[in-house]
């Protein structure tokens, strides 16, 4: 699929204020610095139109930008950043549940896993949150420019093998960088491929 063009259109602090629309949308969301700004300006094609930071807690808000003037892509804030207070992490806690359970427009959500790290709890329990809540989702591996390729395809299959002992069917999975734009075509060609079966339904 061709990104003709990405525009950022507005944030949002909840589900309740984000824009009635009809067209699908499909939202990023995994711990905080994980990748997500930098995946969608990856996918987008425009370096800056997400907020990215080599701090975590950068995103604080439900971002919308508009692509091709035909569907969403939904930056969400990160969750697991332990520097927040109680406050602020269940504030963001509110925001991101309200949106992934009550967003009739997300048709799907991205769930971002730096593919270097073992199997983390936090992501496991959030996937496991997913499933009870029947949420569609797919898992994003990032960052693979920093490791070796057979480490990478050795951490994904890690990854899934634990998630197989929850599953029966695995979710769709993609590995990316947003430094060599692996993985791009693969993920755009998903979305593509979802906003067409919904055009037809
Ligand atoms: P929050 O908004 O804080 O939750 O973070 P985020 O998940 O949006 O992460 P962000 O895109 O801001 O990236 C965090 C850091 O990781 C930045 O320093 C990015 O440059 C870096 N980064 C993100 N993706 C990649 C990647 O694929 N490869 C490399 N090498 N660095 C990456
Ligand atoms: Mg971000």
């Amino acid at each position: 699929m061709k990104i003709d063009k990405a525009e950022y259109q507005t944030s949002l602090p909840s589900v309740e204020l984000c824009p009635s629309t009809d067209m699908p949308e499909y939202a990023f969301i995994g711990r905080s610095n994980v990748g997500k700004s930098s995946l969608i300006n990856m996918l987008t094609g425009y370096s800056k139109l997400a907020k990215t930071s080599a701090t975590p807690g950068k995103t604080m808000l439900i971002n919308y930008f508009l692509i091709n003037r035909a569907w969403h892509l939904v930056d969400l804030p990160g969750y697991g950043y332990a520097k927040r207070s109680k406050s602020e992490h269940e504030k963001l806690q509110r925001m991101i549940s309200g949106y992934i359970l009550r967003r009739q427009q997300m048709t799907c959500l991205f769930l971002l896993i730096d593919v270097r790290h073992e199997p983390q709890r936090i992501d496991l329990d959030f996937i496991e949150w997913l499933g009870e809540n029947g949420v569609p989702f797919a898992i994003v591996f990032t960052k693979a420019d920093k490791q070796s390729r057979a480490r990478n395809l050795a951490s994904v299959d890690r990854f899934l093998k634990v998630l197989s002992e929850q599953w029966e069917e695995l979710p769709p999975h993609f590995l990316t960088s947003a430094e060599t734009r692996e993985g791009r075509e693969e993920l755009l060609q998903y979305i593509a491929d979802i906003n067409q079966s919904l055009r037809e339904a």
